[in-house]
């Protein structure tokens, strides 16, 4: 039988760095949501030594990196490594997400795997082990392993419940260039930001963006300098009608716009592609609500 698990977008509403490590890692400060925007898993059994096969309409970009070093193979190698009996069969990644691009597209893809190989091989891995294989592939792994609105603090791997969230609607814009995450920390050089002081819930997405507004994305400037396309996306995504933020997530080029409900975020999707002339990626919908949310 074959099995599927979703690899959501993941988007940093505020990444303030914090500090440096010594072994060159920052240290990061981070509210991180979900969006429906995703990439799909899929595993078909067979008796045949596991194979990766790359679909969607950005499976061709990534196709180069279909190797051993793809994130998607080290994570079902990891989780499995030392089994008697190796995961066979084929992997089957519908790529939805644009990549390299601040929305955890290959880190998403990476946690999605180790909760899929662990239900094909029914292994129940307690969460805390799949938490520190995942801390082996990426910083942003852990937090998409979560999978729900979560405060992320150390380089990734301190995870604590977020705020309780309003329900509101987002609109993702990329920009088609590809950003280097190292570069983008290198060219930072701002002083350290403090870590941001949250309240217990938001009653409204308006007063949500009131707190988040005082907040940031630290590498934002780095990044727009890099790319100046990230400035222009973000401008783009400001001017549109109801919108409450525009910011870029993670170490771009992905910038998102917060709306009062995922309508007014569709209704500025469809707008905002009506006017642009660029060969843009956009998707709208609603911020994923914590699956462990009492459900309304
Ligand atoms: O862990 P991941 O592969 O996502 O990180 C990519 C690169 O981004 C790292 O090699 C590092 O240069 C930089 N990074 C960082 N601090 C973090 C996360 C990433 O400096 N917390």
């Amino acid at each position: 039988m074959s099995l599927t698990e979703t690899a959501h977008a993941k988007i940093n509403l505020y990444l303030h760095v914090t500090g440096k490590r010594p072994d060159g890692y920052h240290l990061l400060d981070s509210l991180v949501v979900f969006a429906g925007a995703a990439d799909r898993l899929t595993h078909q059994p067979s008796e045949a030594p596991l194979s990766l096969e790359l679909t969607g309409p950005f499976g061709q970009k990534l196709a180069s990196e279909a190797t051993d070093d793809n994130l998607v193979i080290r994570a079902a190698r990891l989780l499995t490594q030392g089994m008697d009996t190796p995961l066979t069969g084929r992997l089957i990644l519908e790529k939805n997400l644009p990549v390299a691009s601040g929305i955890g597209g290959g880190s998403a893809d990476a946690a999605a795997t180790l909760r899929l190989v662990d239900r094909v091989l029914a292994l129940g891995t307690p969460e805390p082990r799949l938490l520190s294989i995942a801390e082996q592939l990426g910083a942003d792994v852990p937090v998409c392993l979560l999978q729900k609105p979560t405060l992320m603090r150390g380089i990734g791997e301190q995870l604590d419940p977020a705020p309780a969230l309003p329900a509101c609607g987002i609109l993702l814009v990329n920009c088609g260039e590809a950003v280097s995450t190292p570069a983008i920390f290198k060219a930072r050089n701002a002083a350290f930001s403090s870590d941001a002081i949250l309240p217990a819930a938001w009653p409204t997405a308006a007063a949500m963006t009131d707190d988040l507004q005082r907040l940031s994305n630290d590498l934002e400037p780095p990044a727009c300098a890099l790319c100046p396309s990230i400035s222009i996306v973000l401008d783009a995504i400001g001017a549109l009608p109801n919108c409450l933020l525009s910011r870029m997530s993670g170490s771009g080029a992905t910038c998102f716009g917060l709306f009062d409900t995922a309508e007014s975020a569709e209704a500025a999707a469809t707008r905002l592609r009506q006017e642009q002339q660029n060969d843009w990626w956009i998707w709208a919908g609603p911020v994923l609500p914590s699956p462990d949310a009492p459900s309304a």
